[in-house]
């Protein structure tokens, strides 16, 4: 059987140094018999040469649409808008199926070009999990971006511009020095704390020195009663995690955060969720989403009262380029080992059919 060829390509959008491949899983790959090649890309956390080392044969930047079409093209965000037709197979994230701005143009250039997309987002196990997914550190991004704006916010400054870290020690240390050394006497409380981005900020937490009892855990079963939550404001950050999927009491309001006056501990909220325009947000005190430029965004609230100000930051694992590839790729990799299978492996044929059944849609939206 010919070798299975896959042709990773470099990333355009700005600040985005992930990876849907790395060197540790494209050598696992190699070694199954793929022919891999990489897009040369200054801007990928991995330097060139690391996948060169593992076996990829390096091709220059952003040349995957001469690559031969029966090559899969293998990347993580949005191509760059155009209206070309795709005769290629892309393995990537497309935000298209939920019928996002834009989503029946996209889907046509599929069409058009007689190509194919399977999206990251929809590659399940046979239970419906995602097969790979971002979120343990979107919650520990999160965390230590809702630590640092503590931190400013304690002395009496706003936090500025974040940056990607090279790497988790740099991240966890780059915390603990923002905070004098040590994160101990902060609390804080994550609900969601069961789901993949709950136990990301759970582990920041413990990683920047909070004593155990100080990182309250909620899930499922401490939100059952309904909110708004007093307890939310007696900690000094509150993350959010759920995976929001129906409408839920909302766990803080203006009111309830009026009421605890100017006596309040919390000062920062991170809405890792993120659900910021849904009208289930149970958040319902900001509605913009955060950058990495202004990474805050003050809640309205009587002069008196003490400041609180909001991260809601939608690409969180971007400030960890390296471990978030490292762990989502390696997530990935069964998947792709079935790749030559694509015809009759499930997780690819499922991916398959949904494909044909929202380009189905968009054909019909567009006439
Ligand atoms: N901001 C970012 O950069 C970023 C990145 C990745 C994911 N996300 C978002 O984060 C959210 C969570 O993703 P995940 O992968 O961790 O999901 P997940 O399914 O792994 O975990 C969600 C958790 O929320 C809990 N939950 C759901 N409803 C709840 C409620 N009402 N009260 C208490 N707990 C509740 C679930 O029991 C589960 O433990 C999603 O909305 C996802 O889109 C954001």
């Amino acid at each position: 059987m010919p070798a299975q060829k896959l042709w990773l390509r470099c990333e355009k959008k700005e600040f985005e140094r992930r990876s849907a491949l790395t060197p540790t899983t494209a050598k696992k790959l190699i070694d199954a018999g793929f022919e891999i090649s990489v897009e040369r890309d200054e801007q990928r956390i991995f330097d060139d040469s690391e996948f060169e080392a593992a076996g990829c044969t390096l091709v220059p930047n952003n040349t995957w649409s001469s690559a031969p079409t029966d090559v899969p093209i293998i990347g993580l965000k949005e191509l760059p808008e155009s209206n070309d037709p795709l005769p290629h197979t892309h393995i990537q994230f497309a935000h298209c199926y939920k019928r996002q701005a834009g989503w029946d143009s996209i889907l046509s250039r599929f069409h058009r070009g007689n190509g194919t997309l399977y999206d990251l987002e929809f590659l399940t196990d046979a239970s419906g999990r995602r097969v790979a997914a971002f979120g343990y550190h979107a919650g520990f991004a999160g965390a230590a971006a809702g630590a640092l704006a503590l931190a400013a916010q304690k002395q009496g400054g706003k936090l500025g511009q974040l940056e990607p870290f090279e790497n988790e020690d740099a991240m966890v240390n780059g915390v603990k020095s923002t905070l004098g050394g040590s994160a101990k006497g902060v609390k804080a409380l994550v609900i969601g704390a069961l789901g993949r981005c709950g136990r990301g900020a759970v582990d920041l937490f413990r990683k920047i020195g909070l004593d155990e009892d100080d990182i309250v855990k909620w899930d499922m079963d401490e939100t059952a009663k309904g909110g708004p939550f007093e307890e939310i404001l007696n900690v000094d950050i509150f993350v959010n995690c759920i995976y929001l999927s129906s409408s839920i009491p909302p766990f803080l309001t203006y009111n309830s955060i009026a009421a605890a006056g100017r006596h309040r501990q919390l000062s920062v909220i991170v809405d890792v969720s993120c659900d910021t325009t849904n009208p289930f947000n149970p958040i319902p005190v900001y509605n913009v989403n955060t950058t990495f430029s202004n990474p805050t965004v003050p809640v309205a609230l009587q002069n008196e009262l003490p400041p609180l100000s909001v991260v809601s930051i939608d690409h969180l694992p971007t400030l960890l380029p390296r471990e978030a590839s490292e762990q989502f790729s390696l997530d990935l990799l069964p998947s792709l080992l079935e790749l030559p299978q694509r015809q009759t492996a499930r997780v690819w044929t499922d991916a398959e059919a949904l494909y044909k059944q929202k380009l189905a849609e968009a054909v019909q939206s567009l006439n």
